[in-house]
């Protein structure tokens, strides 16, 4: 699938000042040329009125469309929204520490590691660790 193919839309545009909790307050989607999802971006609260200058990013790329780019244009887009908004200052993100795809995604956009935390889940009786990533939007 082509750069051309692809159609992100923006689905939901909320007031970004209300802390209702968790709620998406930005959603993004790519589109192939036969309308199906491929892509998607959710930008959410954290849930915390005194974290409402910090949203809260979750994505994935359909199977047949990955390494093609997709998620790093979705990214871009997600990131240049939160630079347009007034109030949101940082974009921030969890990752299990061994999706190597999706870390090697954020740092190329820019991410920093900002800490990991072993033994975050139990997946089938397997310690699984996460980290936690973060991104200036601000000016
Ligand atoms: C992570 C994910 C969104 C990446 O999307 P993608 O469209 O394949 O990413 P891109 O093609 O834009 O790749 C951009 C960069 O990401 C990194 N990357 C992507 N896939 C990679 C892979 N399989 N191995 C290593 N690095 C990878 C590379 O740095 C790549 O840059 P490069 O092409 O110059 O090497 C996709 O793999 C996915 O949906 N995974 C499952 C869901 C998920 O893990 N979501 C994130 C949860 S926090």
């Amino acid at each position: 699938m082509g750069k051309k193919a692809l159609n992100v839309s923006s689905l939901l545009s909320r007031r970004l000042h209300d802390d209702r909790a968790k709620e998406v307050v930005k959603q993004l989607l790519a589109k192939d040329q036969d309308g199906h999802i491929v892509g998607h971006i959710d930008l959410r609260h954290h849930g915390d009125a005194y974290k409402s200058h910090r949203l809260l990013l979750g994505m994935g790329v359909d199977k047949s469309m990955r390494q093609q780019g997709l998620g790093m244009r979705l990214l871009q887009h997600a990131i240049e929204f939160c630079r347009q908004q007034d109030g949101i200052d940082w974009l921030d993100l969890n990752v299990l520490s061994a999706n190597t795809p999706a870390r090697n995604l954020y740092l190329k956009a820019g991410f920093e590691i900002i800490g990991e935390m072993s033994d975050c889940y139990r997946i089938d009786g397997e310690q699984v660790a996460e980290t936690s990533m973060t991104l200036s939007t601000s000016g």
